[in-house]
């Protein structure tokens, strides 16, 4: 029988209405039609402070990044989709990924959280050019942390038009590129899952 491919879903944003939690909300629908077990998450719901390493040697990594590494290693696949700060990865994301990346140890065990996990990428901002900087600039971050990040990608250009009142995407083209890229990280993740149950 198929295993069913566990994926966890969040946004680079917290902000109301932003943007990437729409495109989120869209991943999050597409991957549960497709046959994945999808949990949403938001990162407001894991503060973390800003990366220092004399806080890490004093405090040790933040409870909310190891609860976030543990949630990682219980899914296969996660989708991230973000928005685009200057050019680049906003803050928030970057400094969560940075953190989770310092996550040694689950319940006594050694771990990576990142290794081996797949990921699939969507993007959107307000202008025309759909984040797409910052998705190469998250592919490459990610891929050093030892990620799977699959090829397709869905970018959302002129946030505030993309949706309808349904959330659904108001362009034919980019509700296909969400289906390939859904489509791809289910797959994926279904060949080469390394998932361990919480
Ligand atoms: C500090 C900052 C830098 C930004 N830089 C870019 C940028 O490089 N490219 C872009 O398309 N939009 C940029 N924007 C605009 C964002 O696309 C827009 O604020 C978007 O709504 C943020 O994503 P969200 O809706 O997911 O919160 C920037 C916004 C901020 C606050």
């Amino acid at each position: 029988m198929a295993v069913i491919p566990k994926i966890l879903v969040f946004a680079g944003s917290v902000r109301s209405g932003a943007y990437s939690g729409r495109t989120a909300d869209v991943a999050q629908k597409e991957l549960a039609m497709q046959g994945a077990e999808v949990t949403r998450i938001s990162l407001a719901d894991y503060p973390l402070p800003i990366l220092d390493e004399d806080l890490e040697k004093e405090k040790g990594v933040p409870e909310n990044a190891g609860k976030l590494g543990g949630l990682i290693l219980s899914h296969d696949g996660l989708l991230i989709a973000t928005p685009e700060y200057n050019g680049s990865i906003p803050p928030l994301l970057k400094n969560t990924v940075d953190w989770v990346s310092r996550v040694r140890r689950d319940g006594g065990r050694p771990v990576r959280p990142l290794a081996g996990k797949v990921a699939g990428l969507c993007s959107s901002s307000k202008g025309h050019f759909a984040g797409v900087r910052c998705i190469n600039h998250l592919r490459a971050v990610l891929v050093r942390c030892q990620m799977e990040v699959v090829t397709p990608e869905c970018s959302v250009p002129e946030g505030a038009n993309a949706f309808d009142e349904d959330g659904h995407f108001r362009d034919e083209r980019l509700h296909k590129s969400m289906e390939h890229l859904c489509r791809t990280l289910i797959e994926t993740s279904r060949m080469l899952s390394t998932r361990i149950e919480a």
